[in-house]
C-alpha cells in the first residue's frame, strides 16, 4: 500500500505534547503528561505521519508482549489531516510489523466506534464473537 502523498510516514512514537494534543483534538479522553511520556515508552511499535511543515498530522501504535497478545491504541488524524488515507495507510503499517515480528498466530484487538468498522473491517477485523463482549473497567 502506498502512503498518503504530502505526508512522511514514520516508524517512531510522536513527542509528549504532541501525543497530548492529538488525542484532546480528536476527541479522545485527556492524558497527563507522565501518563503520555509512560505510553510512549511502554509501547511496542509507533507509527506517525508528518505534514509538509514537519508537524504531527496523525498516530496510532501497538501495545502488546511481542508473542501473541496486540492492541491497537491512539489511532488518530487531525480533523484537517483526516480522510486522506493516513489512518489507513498507519493501521497497515501496524499490521504489517505484527506479522513480520511475531509468530503466526498473533492476536490483535482494538475497541472500534461505529465509524472506526469502515476502517477496521476491511483490514481484517471482525466482532469478538456472538455473545460476547469486550469488558473494561478504569482504575
Ligand atoms: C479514526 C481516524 C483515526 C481515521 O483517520 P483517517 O486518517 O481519517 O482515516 P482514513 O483517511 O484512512 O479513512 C479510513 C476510513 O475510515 C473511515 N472512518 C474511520 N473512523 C471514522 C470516524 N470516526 N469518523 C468518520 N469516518 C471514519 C473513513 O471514512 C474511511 O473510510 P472510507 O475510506 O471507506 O471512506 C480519525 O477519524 C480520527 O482521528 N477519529 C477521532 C479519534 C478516534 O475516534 N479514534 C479511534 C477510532 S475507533
Amino acid at each position: 500500500m502506498t502512503d498518503p502523498a504530502g505526508y512522511e510516514p514514520r516508524a517512531a512514537p510522536p513527542a509528549v505534547d504532541g501525543y497530548r494534543r492529538l488525542r484532546q483534538v480528536t476527541g479522545l479522553s485527556p492524558k497527563s503528561e507522565a501518563q503520555a511520556a509512560a505510553a510512549i515508552a511502554g509501547t511496542w511499535s509507533w507509527r506517525t505521519a508528518l505534514a509538509a511543515d514537519g508537524s504531527i498530522a496523525a498516530m496510532g501504535r501497538v501495545v502488546g508482549d511481542g508473542g501473541w497478545c496486540f492492541l491497537i491504541a491512539d489511532m488518530a488524524t487531525l480533523p484537517e489531516h483526516q480522510g486522506r488515507g493516513l489512518g489507513r495507510a498507519i493501521l497497515v503499517a501496524l499490521l504489517d510489523e505484527i506479522r513480520e515480528r511475531a509468530e503466526p498466530g498473533a492476536y490483535v484487538t482494538l475497541t472500534a466506534d461505529p465509524p472506526g468498522r469502515r476502517l477496521y473491517e476491511p483490514l481484517g477485523f471482525d466482532d469478538v464473537a456472538p455473545g460476547r463482549t469486550g469488558m473494561h473497567q478504569v482504575l
